[in-house]
């Protein structure tokens, strides 16, 4: 198999997108974390374009070490010099140098000639190459150039020393047939000796930047210029996950490899997301909220018999927990079955159906229905379960400098039982008076709150689960005082283990007697 070199631009070219700057610490982490993820090259900025490029290009060159450090420059010694000066102290540094070379870029923007532009061009590579080893030069603008003028102009800079010739393709205007053509012909055409590698730059204006990637590369580009969650210019650049993820899925179509430990690309991703502030959208390959989500019934039925029946990679192997069955209205039985057996609930066929008659009714109201939603049908339904013990009142005394104390009154049959704690926090000390009265001792696994209504006197909602004799119980609480609502949440999870208990007892007591 051959390797495919990864190029990151999420801190240049990624930076360009509207809104996405980001401070010289939050570049620095990025970088650390594209290091560890196995990136071959981090083009860590535009150092002559403002001072604050410069200082992140410094500081990255200074502090990571492994893969090669480039910083961009326009093909003009001025730019060479600053984008010099920035890494001069990275452990490995390349200059990425570039100028356009389409007719019309040529025309309205550089309003040069073709012989200039290749005069420029060889000049900023010679002068590159006598500071630094390794040299890119990008044609800007390639796919709307002339062939035969790429070709010369490549070929020019090769004899000048550059080592990777970029083929941007800036506009996003190429199709991945025609991409691959141009790599050939380029392959064909030019004296390229193994120390040089064609390399490819893709936006994503009509959606194909990732397409016209693999393209290229199936043709023979050797280095993928990407950028995390495809961040970039306007449409934005070919996304580093898909364009990796492509390659590890379909190794068998591409017969190529990359260095990348696709296991780190969700945090990654959403470190990315975290600093630009810049979202992505639900339905986004391998990052997107929705990548691992099955709504369908068919769907997931499959998922659950084989998760390769409608997964081609694995939510682990890109750094994700699970994949995730989305309860709604076009969900069937068999997810529905699943998710209530995860949460606890053994319902007989018959009494499965009435459940299923209710949830089809809500999923018609609802976008979406939650674990809260099913708790609510299930004991709705069924009414499986009188609750044992109703708090009659509770206080806390909490504060940065007393130790939280709570006092609770319980009632159960109508006799009432107080008793008192403390805590590490509020919480916890009506948790553990709780467990005082009721002498049910639980392990809280997880704990979340919400508000469901707006404003400060919304309505906060408490979820737990907790863990008793090896069974994971849910528990839910609403109140306005959100203490409260965390009271109510593990009464409801203390009723349904006793419940449950009664339950158990009742049908071991029938086995006996049978
Ligand atoms: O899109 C482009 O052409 C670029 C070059 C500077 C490589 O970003
Ligand atoms: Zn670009």
């Amino acid at each position: 198999m051959e390797r495919v070199y990864i190029f990151d631009t999420t801190l240049r070219d990624g930076e360009q997108s509207p809104g996405a700057s980001m401070s010289v610490e939050q570049k620095l982490e990025i970088a650390k974390l594209l290091k560890n993820i196995g990136v071959d090259i981090i083009e860590a900025g535009f150092p002559i374009s403002s001072p604050k490029q410069f200082e992140a290009v410094q500081q990255i060159s200074e502090k990571v070490r492994g893969p090669v450090i480039a910083g961009l420059a326009r093909a003009l010694q001025k730019d060479i010099d600053a984008c010099y000066e920035a890494l001069k102290n990275a452990e490995k540094k390349r200059i990425h140098t570039f100028i356009a070379t389409s007719d019309i870029h040529l025309k309205y923007k550089l309003k040069k000639s073709k012989e200039e532009v290749l005069k420029q061009a060889v000049e900023a590579v010679k002068y590159a190459k006598s500071l630094v080893d390794d040299v890119e030069f990008s044609a800007e603008d390639a796919t709307r150039s002339d062939w035969g003028y790429l070709k010369d102009i490549y070929e020019a800079v090769i004899e000048a020393g550059a080592t990777t010739l970029n083929i941007p393709d800036t506009v996003g205007y190429t199709v991945p047939e025609e991409f691959a053509k141009l790599i050939e012909y380029l392959k064909q055409h030019l004296s390229l000796n193994d120390k040089v590698v064609l390399s490819v730059h893709c936006h994503n204006d009509l959606g194909l930047a990732t397409a016209n990637t693999l393209s290229a590369l199936k043709a023979g580009a050797r280095q993928a210029e990407v950028s995390v969650n495809g961040i970039g210019e306007r449409a934005g650049n070919a996304s580093f996950e898909e364009v990796v993820m492509a390659i590890k899925t379909r190794k068998d179509y591409f017969d190529m490899y990359t260095n990348i430990k696709t296991e780190e690309i969700y945090p990654l991703s959403k470190t990315v997301v975290t600093f630009t502030g810049i979202p992505v959208q639900p339905n986004k390959a391998i990052v997107g909220e929705n990548a691992f989500a099955h709504e369908a019934g068919i769907h997931q039925d499959g998922v659950i018999k084989h998760n390769m029946t409608y997964e081609i990679m694995t939510p682990q192997s890109v750094g994700r927990q699970k994949s995730m069955l989305v309860l709604g209205r076009h969900s069937g039985k068999h997810g529905l079955k699943v998710r209530l057996q995860e949460l606890g609930y053994d319902i007989s066929d018959k009494d499965f159906n009435k459940i299923y008659k209710k949830f089809l009714e809500i999923a018609d109201k609802k976008k979406q229905v939650f674990d809260d939603d099913l708790i609510a049908i299930v004991e709705g339904e069924m009414n499986v379960m009188p609750e044992v013990y109703t708090l009659e009142y509770f206080s806390v005394v909490t504060g940065n400098s007393v130790i939280p104390t709570a006092t609770v009154k319980l009632k159960k049959n109508n006799k009432t039982c107080q008793d008192a704690s403390t805590g590490d926090g509020p919480v916890d000390a009506v948790y553990k008076a709780i467990e005082k009265i009721t002498g049910v001792e639980i392990r809280l696994i997880s704990y979340s709150i919400n508000a469901i209504t707006q404003g400060k006197d919304a309505l906060g909602s408490v979820s737990i689960s907790v863990e008793k004799d090896n069974r994971l119980y849910r528990g839910y609480g609403v109140a306005t005082d959100v203490i409260e609502a965390s009271v109510l949440a593990l009464l409801n999870a203390i009723n349904r283990i006793l419940h449950n208990n009664k339950v158990e007892n009742l049908n071991n007591n029938k086995g006996v007697a049978s």
